[in-house]
């Protein structure tokens, strides 16, 4: 994660953002503490990358890279605004010892837009990531990748559409895709979630799921009753001042899968 120290509205590279608009920076400070508080209680282990003046957008570290089975894959933005937070996760990957990290030919960004499901990566495009950068994923984390089109411009990121809950399931919503999409998504995930627009617009999908506790905002109320319905719990965490830019709890979390610090290792 990476703390909000330098977060702000400044520029406008979604529909969500207006850079008149003002930022509390108080706030958004008090909520990302206690998304950070809700992980360790939680028993998940928090590590932080430096935040970096100029770089509004760096706490949406999810969209700086992917990280799976301990080997990483950097991020290659579509903006300038945040190219530069690309190299600042790389060289976190690089000195904390994070296997193979590479910088991508095509435009990737990250987890904004590749989730990992059990054994495969669901990864968008149409707004940001290339759909070129697909097969580049699959070939450096060996993993099958299913492409998914995005349709909706306030749902621009995969994870703002689409939520990972444990390795068969998933919660999303479906205008946010084309038909093909929807059809991938039918045939994969049966089972799955269907969330509704006020989930969404609250960005209800952008969550962090372990499996048992789901991380959410709670105002997708819908969403979180249907989470308890099939025995999860939902855990709720306000990121509100976050959504000015776009942005929640998957956002503000990149998860590190396989990845086992330097001084643990055997
Ligand atoms: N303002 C940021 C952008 O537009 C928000 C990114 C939020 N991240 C996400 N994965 N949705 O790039």
């Amino acid at each position: 994660m990476c703390p909000p120290t330098y977060f702000d509205v400044n520029y406008s590279i979604n529909e969500w953002m207006d850079p008149t608009e003002s930022v509390d920076t108080t706030r958004a400070n008090d909520q990302w503490q206690s998304l950070v508080d809700t992980y360790r209680r939680l028993g998940h282990r928090v590590h932080l990358v430096d935040p970096v003046p100029g770089l509004p957008d760096m706490v949406f570290v999810t969209d700086s890279g992917l990280v799976v089975d301990g080997v990483a894959l950097g991020a290659r933005y579509r903006s300038d605004h945040r190219a530069p937070e690309a190299d600042h996760v790389l060289r976190w990957f690089v000195e904390h010892d994070v296997r193979r990290p590479t910088r991508p030919v095509y435009i990737n960004e990250g987890e904004g837009d590749l989730l990992v499901v059990g054994d495969i990566i669901c990864a968008g495009t149409g707004f940001r990531t290339d759909e070129r950068a697909h097969a580049e994923v699959e070939r450096h984390l060996r993993r099958r990748v299913v492409t998914l089109r995005l349709v909706d411009p306030r749902y621009y990121h995969l994870n703002t559409a689409l939520g990972v809950i444990d390795d068969r399931t998933i919660a999303y919503l479906p205008s946010a895709f084309d038909e093909r999409s929807r059809l991938t998504l039918r045939a994969l995930f049966p089972d799955a979630i269907l969330a509704d627009e006020s989930d969404a617009a609250w960005l209800g999908l952008n969550l962090v799921s372990d499996g048992a506790n789901v991380v959410m905002a709670g105002q997708a109320t819908s969403l979180a009753a249907q989470l308890r319905e099939r025995g999860y719990r939902p855990v709720p965490v306000d990121m509100s001042e976050f959504l000015k830019s776009g942005g929640g709890i998957k956002c503000c979390t990149m998860e590190l899968r396989g990845w086992v610090e330097p001084g643990e290792r055997p």
